[in-house]
């Protein structure tokens, strides 16, 4: 029997429920709760058609029988919200908070039973669940074996998804994989995928805090089944008493672009922790590192050493000319001599080499109104990291530095921490460990009023949102991997990040490479495989509150007439739209600069960039503000330009512009297209 939900409203133990609805508030998605199958179960359908069928929900733990069968709904508690709240920074500045909510409580009577609830919100543009474990007898001290959420998509034997592997050497730095769904393996997430209508999917997970990272594991085709990365010593997640999950994330939505306009992951987390974060501050960058990438420095030292106190002041006085905050310098600390990928016990994170003069580059940095960015890479060794942290964050505190890049550089499963008996452990950059390694370091950062920039980090849940100073993170492949040629980033794999890492959250990729040739060959496979125009879409298109212009200095004062859209570019947005796109191929974004610092607030930004397929956009401009002219500064591909042969084929144009006009935006084959709409 089907119980309709106002039925249920009010009855705090209605042992004779089987099913629970809730419908997000437009009425497109409804979620169905039952427990009428072995397990407890979900599912969930929009605009009348199945997405997720019938899903088990629960665990399996080391010591006390399972969540799952025999468990039935007990209670049900629905209610509305519909508020908004103002991020201190990101791609808007207002979020919107619509939402309709069902707590489903399980109870199973003792000796094998025990209680929980899961928590489900359904938005217009997607669902969001968790599971509440609270205080029970015989659930003191707690460790998760398994996690029974499954995610069984309808019609997956038609459906296609775009994925990277998980448990992987490489963490989360793997190019894109299209496939038919029932070809992923264990993936990670953010996991999109689109079914036969054409509805977009994307699972993932929203406030990952003291737990662990879930992948996607598709034991039975077209079910994927949550996977937690273990400890380890095997166990998924140690817990001590009451507990809440992760909330596991569906968004939904009839287009490609509707996951990227979703805020879901954002609203899921809880509201900022740190007071008053004035001193977190979006801004762009140069730094004392592409260099290293492409061979023409070193990060050890010696001859060609990068970090040094002379090389430093000329990217300060670079920086300090051409409106940049910040320069980051890598390799400046003792331990990057030998091969500091396996040295992670000799990092010192206190101690400069001898050519590196930290306290007069902080009284040059202030005179120039520059400010050093720090870095710390770890090579994955924790424990090294975590006994010198405080002095290490005082240290550049003290030095006036506001931000610190971090590195896990270490092969997945191989993060060394030391255990409480001395013992060398070797951990996923996904477990609950290193979960919580990472939150610490953000943590203790906050009380120095650093902000945190991770590379190799864990995968971005919307944790800016509660902690605001965990400002950007890498998380993908980034720029570097153009540097190496292992093989460089397909044309295609910002139109992938669109719409499958950046739901996550920003990401610190580092745009802006100028010299494709920097290894002289002139060839395709060392190089960033894009024109020059895409280079400066990067800088719209992957949203990030801190922007590196990441190539050398001398790159930029070749081409000055392309680096002033660098220059003029925010990082900090009142505003943003995914206007088209699909998934894998192209994407279009406006966005309006958010008022600081020199930005009046006026001008909107609109970034395009296409895979390896040539092709034309057609734009209405509807977004500007009607009745205004702006001045559309255009930085496009030149009629004969080609990522391959003619990167550098960049033509820059202006008209004026009003909310009434269209553009036709021409992107050659790896192409893209910036533009700026100065208001007049
Ligand atoms: C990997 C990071 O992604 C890169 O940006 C950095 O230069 C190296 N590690 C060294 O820390
Ligand atoms: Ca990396």
């Amino acid at each position: 029997m089907r119980l309709p939900l106002l039925l249920l409203l009010g009855l705090s133990s209605a042992c004779f429920a089987k099913d629970a609805t809730i419908q997000s508030p437009n009425g497109n998605i409804t979620i169905t709760i039952s427990d009428q199958q072995a397990t407890p179960s979900y599912k969930i359908s929009f605009n009348g058609k199945d997405v997720i069928e019938n899903s088990a929900l629960g665990f399996e733990f080391k010591q006390q029988a399972a969540f799952a069968e025999g468990f039935t709904i007990t209670d049900v508690n629905n209610s509305q919200h519909n508020s908004q709240w103002q991020q201190p920074w990101g791609e808007r500045q207002t979020i919107i908070d619509k939402h309709n909510e069902l707590a489903v409580t399980f109870k199973k009577p003792a000796p094998q039973g025990g209680t929980y609830t899961v928590r489900f919100r359904a938005f217009n543009d997607g669902v969001g669940f968790r599971y509440e474990v609270p205080k029970q007898a015989g659930f003191e001290n707690i460790e998760i074996t398994k996690e029974l959420t499954e995610f069984a998509i309808s019609g997956a034997d038609k459906a296609t998804a775009w994925w990277i592997p998980a448990r992987g050497w490489n963490r989360y730095e793997y190019v894109y994989n299209t496939t038919p769904l029932q070809q992923a393996a264990l993936a990670h997430t953010p996991f999109t995928f689109k079914n036969a209508d054409g509805v977009h999917v994307s699972i993932h997970e929203a406030a990952l805090v003291d737990y662990a990272g879930m992948v996607l594991n598709q034991r039975r085709p077209g079910t994927l089944q949550a996977d937690l990365t273990p400890w380890s010593d095997g166990v998924a997640v140690k817990k001590h008493g009451a507990f809440n999950t992760p909330w596991r994330t569906i968004q939904i939505g009839d287009k490609a672009v509707d996951l990227i306009n979703s805020d879901i992951i954002l609203n899921l987390n809880e509201p900022n922790k740190l007071g008053d974060v004035s001193w977190v501050k979006p801004g762009k960058y140069v730094g004392i590192w592409w260099g290293m990438h492409i061979n023409e420095n070193t990060w050890g030292s010696g001859e060609k050493h990068g970090a040094t106190t002379k090389e430093t002041k000329r990217y300060m006085d670079f920086a300090a000319k051409y409106g940049f905050d910040g320069v980051l310098v890598e390799g400046w600390n003792i331990g990057w001599d030998g091969d500091w990928f396996f040295n992670g016990d000799v990092f010192s994170f206190t101690k400069p080499y001898a050519d590196f003069d930290i306290a007069e580059l902080t009284r040059y940095g202030k005179e120039k109104g520059v400010q050093l960015i720090g870095h710390h890479e770890t090579s994955g060794n924790v424990t090294n990291y975590r006994n010198q942290m405080e002095d290490a964050y005082a240290l550049y505190e003290k030095s006036n530095v506001s931000q610190v890049k971090t590195g896990y550089v270490a092969d997945g499963g191989n993060i060394k921490r030391i255990d409480e008996n001395g013992i060398a452990r070797h951990e996923w950059h996904d477990g609950q460990f290193m979960v919580n390694e990472y939150l610490h370091s953000v943590q203790l950062a906050a009380k120095h009023k650093i902000s945190i920039n991770t590379h190799e980090p864990i995968k971005d849940t919307g944790l800016r949102r509660t902690y605001p100073n965990w400002i950007a993170r890498e998380g993908a492949r980034g720029q570097e991997f153009n540097a190496w040629g292992t093989p460089p980033n397909p044309p295609e794999h910002i139109p992938m990040l669109a719409f499958t890492r950046m739901l996550a959250g920003p990401m610190d990729f580092t745009p802006g490479i100028f010299d494709m040739s920097f290894n002289g060959s002139g060839g395709d496979t060392n190089r960033p495989q894009t024109t020059l125009a895409k280079q400066l879409a990067l800088y719209v298109v992957m949203y990030s509150p801190i922007q590196m212009a990441a190539d050398l200095p001398r790159n930029y004062l070749a081409k000055p007439d392309a680096f002033k859209f660098i220059q003029d570019v925010p990082t900090d947005w009142q505003q943003s739209i995914a206007l088209a796109g699909e998934v894998g191929d192209y994407v279009v974004f406006a966005r309006k600069e958010r008022k600081r610092d020199n930005y009046s607030g006026n001008d909107w930004f609109l970034g395009a960039v296409t895979d390896e397929q040539a092709r034309s956009i057609e734009i209405k401009l509807d977004f500007l503000e009607q009745g205004k002219k702006f001045e559309a500064q255009i930085y496009r591909d030149g009629n004969k330009a080609q990522w391959k042969n003619n990167p550098y084929d960049l033509k820059i144009e202006k008209r004026i512009v009003t909310a009434a006009d269209k553009l036709t935006l021409k992107l050659a084959t790896s192409g893209g297209t910036a533009i700026r709409f100065k208001a007049l």
